[in-house]
């Protein structure tokens, strides 16, 4: 049925409420680097638990199509709640719904311009073939683990080795050994010691959080360019039998003139951060969950050497630390025309606005909303995408993330290697079976102690 009717609209009150508590916290949290202090409020606040009753709120009163916001004229702003449609979005990216939105490309271009998320065809799509070949997007297991798993495994055994009886293990640690495995994954033991190439990608993150209202530092950007292009060169003369590293793979992948390798790197950079803190944070579920903390350590013994390329619990761990914390909470698309929806139209050029944390954590629907359920993950694999809840980490459709496998083989390894010290207990929050869990936790306020 087609219907010149447009969709509901919010109220403007509602609007304004819509940017104050759920859209505002999001990006005071910093929403392409984590501003640590605004973590802490949100938490002790209790903010994105506000945020989702609130979105429950407009979702009960509307209905069920998508819900425009009431701004000024020309700019429009769509929220979408409902499953089927958050599916439609997301499979119908890149027509009509692009993910070149201009609040991303604002914030990207400030070190990733001619990165894949902020690229339209015929760029984006050699873009993407790109991340994916050397991702290894469709495969379980990246080409690499093994190379990867030991890598983990040495940063890991001196981490812990460095955590005297009584030390506590906290984010600041946790995070040097993290990125240096980040840095030996990405470009091999040539990059290991590098912090200052972190830092300058912290540094550029800074200014994306302030999109368009911070200037662009092109000499920064260059510098960051230039670091990473020296790595891929480097392990492209590295003759016969390189390191093994995705620098490495980048040398034999096919590539152009708009293939922009150094952007695609600054991105993969960027985006292990928030890997990292998912880890820290399964490791807390784990501490302070006996029974699932009992099934990990039983996949563990079942599994030495290259069998823990695969490691079926402790992925489904690492996914629910991110049901239950998603580091990318507001996925975004840009309609390019007018579509159509049950009740009406929705104008061409409206920002489409899905945010997880209401499907990932909607008590009205969902019976595990605020607990860790570790299951819910090995259920979902026997399901199709239409037919499932939308949980959305990683997103999905054509502009899922291309990481999504990587990124379980080194998070849940990571994971594997601090759980099976034994020796870590957590000290700082208050996780229990017993309470429905937060909706906000603050890695950089997680300590673990180190039993006697
Ligand atoms: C916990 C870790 C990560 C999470 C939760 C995550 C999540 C996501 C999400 C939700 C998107 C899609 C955004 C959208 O639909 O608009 C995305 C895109 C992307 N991610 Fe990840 N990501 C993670 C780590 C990584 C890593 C480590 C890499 C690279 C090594 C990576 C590479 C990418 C790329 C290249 C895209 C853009 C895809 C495209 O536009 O087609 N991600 N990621």
């Amino acid at each position: 049925m087609t219907t010149t009717n447009t969709l509901p609209h919010a109220t403007l009150l509602e609007s304004l409420k819509v940017f104050a508590q759920v859209l505002g916290p999001t990006w005071a949290k910093g929403v392409i680097i984590r501003r640590p202090a605004m973590v802490g409020i949100a938490e002790s606040l209790g903010l994105d638990k506000h945020a989702v009753r609130y979105m429950q709120k407009l979702r009960d009163k509307y209905g069920n199509d998508p819900l425009l916001l009431r701004l000024p004229k020309s700019i429009n702003y769509a929220l979408v709640f409902m499953p089927e449609h958050v599916h439609r979005v997301l499979q119908e990216t890149h027509q009509p719904f692009a993910t070149d939105s201009r609040e991303k490309h604002a914030a990207l271009a400030h070190f990733q311009p001619h990165g894949v998320l902020i690229s339209q065809d015929p760029e984006r799509s050699k873009r993407r073939h790109f991340n994916e070949a050397v991702l290894d997007t469709a495969l379980p297991v990246h080409r690499l683990a093994d190379h990867f798993m030991g890598v983990i495994h040495e940063e890991a055994s001196q981490l812990l080795n460095s955590l005297g009886y009584k030390q506590q293990l906290d984010w600041e640690r946790f995070a040097i050994s993290w990125f240096r495995i980040v840095r030996r994954v990405v470009f091999g033991n040539a990059a290991r010691d590098d912090e200052q190439l972190t830092q300058l990608v912290n540094k550029l993150r800074g200014h994306a959080n302030w999109a368009f209202m911070h200037p662009k530092n092109d000499k920064l950007q260059q510098q960051l360019h230039s670091r990473i292009n020296h790595y891929i060169q480097l392990a492209a003369q590295s003759g016969s039998a390189p390191e093994p590293s995705l620098a490495a793979l980048i040398a034999s992948t096919p590539q152009d003139a708009d293939t922009a390798p150094a952007d695609q790197v600054a991105h993969w950079l960027f985006a292990f951060d928030p890997a990292g803190m998912t880890v820290f944070r399964a490791l807390a579920l784990l501490a302070s969950h006996p029974q699932q903390a009992a099934q990990a350590q039983t996949e563990l013994k079942a599994n030495t050497g290259s069998s823990r390329q695969y490691l079926p619990y402790l992925r489904a761990c690492i996914l629910e630390a991110l049901r239950l914390w998603p580091t990318t909470p507001v996925i975004l698309r840009q309609s390019k025309t007018a579509t159509q929806w049950d009740s009406g139209m929705m104008p061409t050029n409206t920002g489409l606005i899905i945010y997880t944390p209401l499907l990932h954590r909607d008590d009205e629907n969902l019976s595990y909303a605020n607990t860790f359920a570790p299951e819910v993950w090995l259920d979902q694999q026997h399901t199709t995408t239409a037919q499932q809840w939308p949980l959305l980490p990683f997103s999905d459709g054509p502009a899922v993330c291309p990481a999504r496998n990587l990124v379980l083989l080194l998070t849940s390894n990571m994971l594997a290697q601090l759980l099976e010290s034994g020796a870590l207990e957590l000290r700082s929050s208050r996780l229990s079976p017993k309470l429905p869990l937060p909706g906000t936790l603050s890695p950089y306020r997680l300590r673990f102690k180190v039993k006697g």
